[in-house]
């Protein structure tokens, strides 16, 4: 058997902005995992199983059903140039919430992909990876930057403009992020073609908010890699308004932002496409029990502590 793992992920700075050219900040949360395993198929078909989507069924059944996975097994198995399908069981398993903005998609692609590589006997770079895993964003995402690929392929924290080589950093002084999951499916397609919407309509306007979104995540960067951490909280509530203002914040995103703040956390934010799925928040030491408890109240459905080193 071979097994392969791929990460979640959070946006700290940029969500959206990204898109239209400008940096964003994302870093790895390596508590969450999506994991393929193949296994030799008990015939000679290629079997699928993903237990925690209710799926167990051929490759070819998939196919016929057009159903998400079938797909992103064949733009990889395309991208590989492998000429036919394996016999052999993929077996999918993830503990990354689904659509709650933390990656779980990208992150089943990527393992996928590692997974298959290593089957067919094919080595690749973790740029071919990000290549691949772009392509299969590409078709759920209408026109993602890319950013979400490319943290999960490298692992590592990235400081991302789209078009440009991703660079990797590090925190002088590693801090503390709650994250924390509002319940509701964050339908990141629709908010990203939202925005276009607006963008078309008044890219001035738009373009304005955008480059201060990118001042933001060029801020936060040196402040991180500096470690003045505790500057990143006003620039994370900063960055929040600017969202708000874009409309893919929601209710219940502002309700645990508040309840962040008030707990004590420096800064909080939604992070990711919004809407719905995770907000975050900056948790000095020693408070990271009270804004736990704080979202927790506030109704979160799901809270995670993180740290960025
Ligand atoms: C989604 O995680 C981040 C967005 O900026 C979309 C993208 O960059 O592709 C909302």
């Amino acid at each position: 058997m071979l097994s392969s793992f791929a990460p979640g992920k959070i946006i700290l700075f940029g969500e959206h902005a990204v898109v239209y050219g400008q940096p964003a900040l994302a870093v790895p949360v390596t508590q969450l995992s999506a994991r393929v395993d193949i296994e030799d198929s008990p015939d000679e078909q290629t079997w699928i199983d993903a237990p925690d989507i209710g799926v167990t069924a051929t490759l070819e059944d998939l196919r016929r059903d057009t159903h998400p996975l079938a797909f992103v097994i064949g733009v990889i198995y395309n991208s590989l140039g492998a000429r036919r399908f394996l016999p052999i069981r993929i077996r999918i398993t993830s503990t990354i919430p689904i659509a709650s903005g933390l990656g779980s998609g990208t992150a089943v692609s990527i393992a996928l992909i590692r997974a298959l590589a290593t089957t067919i006997g094919l080595p690749v770079s973790n740029e071919q990876v990000n290549t691949i895993a772009f392509e299969a964003e590409r078709v759920y995402h209408g026109a993602p930057s890319g950013i979400d690929n490319t943290v999960i392929t490298y692992s590592q924290p990235i400081y991302f403009i789209k078009g440009q080589p991703p660079e990797t950093f590090q925190a002088r002084e590693a801090f503390t992020i709650a994250i924390a999951d509002t319940g509701i499916p964050a339908p990141t397609r629709d908010a990203v073609a939202d925005v276009r919407r607006m963008w078309q309509q008044k890219p001035e306007q738009w373009e304005a908010v955008f480059t201060r979104v990118g001042g933001i995540a060029r801020a936060a960067r040196e402040k991180i890699e500096s470690g003045q951490v505790e500057a990143l909280g006003p620039l994370m509530d900063e960055n929040h308004a600017l969202l708000q203002e874009m409309t893919v914040s929601s209710a219940e995103l502002d309700r645990l932002v508040e309840a962040a703040r008030s707990a004590g956390a420096l800064g909080a934010k939604l992070s990711g496409g919004g809407r719905g799925g995770n907000m975050i928040a900056l948790v000095p030491s020693g408070a990271g029990e009270q804004v736990q408890a704080a979202l927790e109240a506030a109704g979160a459905a799901g809270i995670l502590l993180t740290t960025v080193q």
